[in-house]
């Protein structure tokens, strides 16, 4: 299911409100010479995120999953002096294009990309009395994502904001017999957040270069 508005819209958003982004657009074509899939957040989507964590004023950012290093991209350019960026990636080959896409950026010293399974990463990182993250980005394997809202949880402090991408997925969320594979661990993800006393949440759909999804925002308390 698509419109060509939502695209064509996209564009008018980022042309009205982003701009020219040289950097960006070296980013993307270099994942596709990759060969990455083109799963990164949209630029209207990417600026979102980013106003989100400067809205915070985070300074301790933490993202799951990195592909090639897009939303890592507009992610660390909202942090202030100081700040630092950890970012986990399955894929030993992805977190080399996303190396080189940070470096590009200039973000080299601020970006730390850790490789392996996240849920591995991350029970490792709690086991080290890794400090509180002041955001976090959810963008990983679907199926882990009531995992990943454990760890995030670990992982926070109060105040902490959590945002997942892709919890609607063109409204298969609403189907428990989904034939999209990716669904029930998004829906594990709600049901985990049901009448949960620690987390205030909720979900915005979204139209646009990236189809029907959504966002998930969450504060921790
Ligand atoms: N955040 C990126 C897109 C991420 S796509 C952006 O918007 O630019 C999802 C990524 O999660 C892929 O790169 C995939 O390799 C990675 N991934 C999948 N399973 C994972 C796992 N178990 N641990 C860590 N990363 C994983
Ligand atoms: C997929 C993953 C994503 O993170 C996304 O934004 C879109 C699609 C996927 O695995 O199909
Ligand atoms: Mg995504």
């Amino acid at each position: 299911m698509s419109d060509p508005r939502w695209s064509a819209v996209d564009d008018y958003i980022a042309d009205k409100l982003i701009g020219e982004d040289a950097v960006q657009a070296a980013t993307l074509e270099n994942n596709q010479q990759a060969g990455l899939p083109p799963i990164d957040v949209s630029q209207a989507q990417g600026k979102l995120l980013q106003l989100l964590a400067r809205g915070v004023s985070a300074s301790r950012i933490l993202e799951i999953g990195t592909l090639g290093g897009y939303s890592t991209i507009w992610l660390a350019r909202a942090l202030g002096e100081g700040g630092q960026l950890v970012t986990l990636e399955l894929d030993p080959e992805y977190a080399a294009v996303a190396r080189k896409n940070i470096d590009n950026a200039g973000l080299g010293d601020v970006v730390d990309i850790r490789i392996g399974p996240a849920s591995e990463t991350l029970e490792a990182m709690c086991a080290q009395g890794e400090a509180a993250f002041d955001f976090i980005f959810v963008d990983a394997d679907k199926e882990n994502y009531a995992a990943y809202l454990d760890y995030a949880t670990r992982l926070s402090r109060p105040g902490t904001m959590l945002v997942f991408d892709n919890v609607v997925r063109e409204g298969e969320v609403i189907n428990p017999q989904s034939s999209d594979p990716k669904v029930p661990g998004t829906r594990q993800l709600y049901d985990a957040l049901h009448g949960n006393p620690r987390i205030d949440a909720t979900a915005v759909q979204t139209v646009g270069s990236k189809k029907w999804d959504g966002f998930l925002l969450a504060l921790v308390r």
